[in-house]
Formats: C-alpha cells, structure tokens, sequence
C-alpha cells in the first residue's frame, strides 16, 4: 500500500502532486527489487474507490501520472517478462487510460514472470459485491456457495490469498484493501514515506517476514528438541 505520498510534498512545502510524482522512482525500485528476490506475486494499491472524495485536480493528476508511467515502463516490464494485471473498475476512469492499461496487459498476458496486479480504482468491498452478483447472476444454488467457489467468482480469481501488506507511512488502516484476499496477511507499517520506500525497504520487511509465526489458527508443531 503506497501511502504517504502528500506528507512527503507537505515536509519539502510541495504540492501534493509533487509526491506523487516522486513516488513512480519507489514503484519502479520495487517491481525490480521484487523480481530479483523471487516474487511471484506483486500488488500496488494504486488508487481506491474512496481516493474519488479528493479534489478533481489531484485525482486528474493521479490519472495522467498514470497514464505516463505505463507508456515509459511498457516495453521495459515486458521485456522483463512481467505479466501486468489491473484490480478495479476501470470504467469510471479515462477511456484513453483504459485503452493503455487494456494495451499492457494484452502486451505482457503470455508473461511467465512476476505477476503485477495494480489496484486501482479497486475497494475490496465492491470486489465481494461483485463476486456476489456473480453468483446471482450464474444461478449458483445457496448449498454450492462455499468459500472456494465464493473466491472463484471475484475479479482475477486465481490471484492467491496475500502473505504479506507492506503499508508505507506509519498508517495502520486496511483502507478497504483486498479484504477477501488479506484474511490471513502478515502485516507491516514502516514510517518510511512512499516516495522514499526503496529496495533496502523491501529487503528489511522479507527478512523480518521470515521471522513471522504464521500458525493460521493452528498450534506451532514443535520437534522433540522444542526448537520447533
Ligand atoms: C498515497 O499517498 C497515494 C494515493 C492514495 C493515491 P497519499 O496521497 O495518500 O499521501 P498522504 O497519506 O496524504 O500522505
Ligand atoms: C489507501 O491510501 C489507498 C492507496 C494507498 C492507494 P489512502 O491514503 O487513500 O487511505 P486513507 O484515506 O488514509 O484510509
Ligand atoms: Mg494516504
């Protein structure tokens, strides 16, 4: 969760924009670092359903950032062999910036390398409802809704539940975040900025990561020396 873009043009009295901006050298640090650390699996919240309550200007902004990003970066995630996914509406936004986004996910489809999912104009909420709907719609019968074919019904259903939230800026809040996909996320809330989140970031969070105890509801099976 990129977060901390405005308090980081506020602390160098910018508009906050300007964070914005800078936020596209930590997205590209990251995918790279990612990548090389074996990650199959990358998702950038990008935008919220909730992020339309800011001003026209600063969402008009966020748009075209966007909409610049992808165009630089295509042909050099791609040729990296990343497959690029969108996690949202994509029909409130510009049609311009759909027919981009459509173009690079049609580009890098075949890709076999990391996956990016990049939530934008996404809610977790209204991806349930979808799911929902969905349901409805295929005449699903109650005793068939299970959690399995529930999951089979939201938007990209073969993405896998999240290991690990990495929420940037200190901010401790889902957001309404992939809520169906997060229910047994490890999480973790360092104070760095988004702009300022880089590699070294990235590393300092899997390392700790590793030294999580995930036990999903269980119990920690412990070897005869208790060293588990
Ligand atoms: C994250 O930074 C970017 C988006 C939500 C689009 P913010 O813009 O939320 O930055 P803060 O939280 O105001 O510092
Ligand atoms: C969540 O950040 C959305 C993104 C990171 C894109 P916000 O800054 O919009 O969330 P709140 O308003 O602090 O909950
Ligand atoms: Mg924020």
């Amino acid at each position: 969760m990129m977060d901390g873009n405005g308090r980081w043009a506020a602390q160098r009295s910018l508009p906050r924009t300007a964070g914005h901006k800078a936020a596209e050298a930590a997205v590209i640090d990251v995918i790279e670092a990612a990548r090389a650390a074996g990650i199959q699996w990358l998702s950038l919240f990008a935008f919220s359903t909730e992020n339309w309550r800011r001003p026209g200007v600063e969402v008009e902004f966020l748009m075209r950032l966007v909409q610049r990003t992808i165009r630089k970066h295509a042909m050099a995630l791609h040729a990296r062999g990343i497959r690029c996914r969108f996690l949202g509406a994509l029909d409130r936004i510009p049609p311009s910036l759909a027919r981009d986004i459509a173009d690079l996910v049609t580009l890098t489809r075949a890709n076999t390398g990391m996956t990016l999912t990049v939530a934008f104009d996404h809610g977790g909420r209204g991806d349930i409802v979808t799911a929902a709907r969905s349901l409805i719609r295929n005449r699903v019968p109650p005793e068939e809704v299970t959690e399995e074919s529930f999951a089979g019904h939201l938007p990209h259903p073969d993405t896998p539940d999240v290991d690990l939230v990495i929420r940037t800026s200190g901010e401790q809040r889902i957001s309404n975040f992939m809520l169906w996909q997060v229910a047994y996320a490890e999480w973790m809330f360092p104070q760095v900025l988004w702009p300022d989140f880089r590699a070294a970031h990235l590393w300092e969070c899997l390392h700790a990561y590793r030294r999580r105890e995930r036990r999903f509801g269980g119990v920690q099976v412990r070897t005869a020396t208790g060293k588990g």
